[in-house]
């Protein structure tokens, strides 16, 4: 089959923005010019696909971006973009201007619609994984998480503080409302004594008796990372059952919040953005549709996008382990 010829690409930024998107962008559209192509952005993901949106991008308007979080194309999640109709109007758009391939720089519900709509209107599509989260397949980096991660073990390092000044228990929130990435490296990081996490089930019981313990043998600094997305509903959650079992111990909950999302990126978000947005185009123009860019063992990885829109990144035993053992 020959491959079809790309000369315009849209770039776009879908999702919970995160930082180091504005380095994607920033190389999507540079080696886009170098190529010959003409780059559109479009504003606010699939939403400004619809609401056409749309500009044309030069070298000069990424210029000074690279070290700004958030993401100058802004971001949305559309519900619009769900319904054919939605999709069709974003096709339209797209057609007038003969854009031709397109860079979605996103999470997994953003390669969803990348699929979807590459299946009813032919658009071809590259995925390049965007988000604080990091639970995608296909890839050991997704952009902004290494940023998030440091953002939330600098806060934690302060709490830790003011937490030892006062003898008392914290449980902090971080953010992960389906994945637990972010808790499980910053609480390492930081050595926490537990870590709630949506992809496993905690035995509350187990925790409860070694806080007892502890609480005995004069143990009252305790660290407690929890997921946003966790079984017992986060920081609160967590400290109400604490609070049930041990109520004379003295705790304090905190929420970081999205100051996790926010920031300027780590220079290894800025080079991995850097690295997939310049192999994005490079896809496009070669003829490799429908996947999304990842990187593995210091490698370009490809995963189908259908994969990488479906599949989480699960978490091994041995993660737990190494919690359980090194919080002991
Ligand atoms: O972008 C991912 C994420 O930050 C999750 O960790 C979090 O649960 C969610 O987005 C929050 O989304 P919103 O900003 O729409 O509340």
């Amino acid at each position: 089959m020959a491959v079809k010829k790309i000369t315009k690409i849209g770039v776009m930024t879908s999702g919970g923005d995160s930082p180091g998107m504005n380095a994607a962008i920033r190389a999507v559209v540079r080696t886009g010019n170098y190529y010959g192509l003409e780059v559109f952005g479009i504003v606010r993901g699939y939403q400004g696909l619809i609401d056409d949106d749309i500009y044309k991008m030069d070298n000069k308007s990424v210029a000074n971006i690279i070290q700004r979080g958030g993401t100058i194309l802004k971001t949305a999640r559309c519900k619009e973009f769900f319904e054919y109709e939605g999709r069709k109007k974003a096709y339209e758009n797209l057609k007038k201007r003969g854009i031709n391939g397109l860079v979605i720089i996103g999470g997994d519900g953003s390669f969803r619609g990348g699929k979807r709509f590459h299946e009813e209107f032919d658009i071809p599509s590259v995925g390049i994984p965007g988000t604080i989260d990091r639970d995608i397949v296909g890839t050991e980096f997704t952009i902004g998480f290494d940023t998030a991660v440091n953002t939330a073990v600098e806060a934690i390092d302060k709490i830790r503080d003011t937490m030892d000044a006062h003898d008392r228990m914290f449980i902090i929130e971080v953010m992960g409302r389906d994945a637990g990435f972010i808790a499980l490296h910053s609480g390492i990081a930081t050595g926490a004594e537990n870590i709630l996490i949506p992809e496993r089930k905690t035995d509350i019981q187990d925790m409860i008796a070694s806080l007892k313990e502890k609480e005995k043998r004069k143990k009252l600094v305790n660290l407690i990372v929890v997921a946003e997305g966790d079984e017992f509903g986060g920081a609160e959650g967590v400290n109400k059952i604490i609070k049930e079992h041990l109520p004379e111990m003295d705790t304090r909950i905190c929420v970081l919040g999205h100051i996790q999302r926010g920031g300027s990126p780590t220079c290894i978000d800025r080079v991995i953005a850097s690295r997939m947005g310049y192999h994005a185009v490079e896809c496009l123009i070669n003829g490799t549709f429908n996947i999304m860019i990842g990187i593995k063992e210091n490698r370009i990885n490809h995963t189908p996008l259908e994969k990488a829109a479906k599949l989480k990144t699960r978490v091994s035993d041995e993660w737990m382990k190494i919690v359980k053992i090194l919080a002991s």
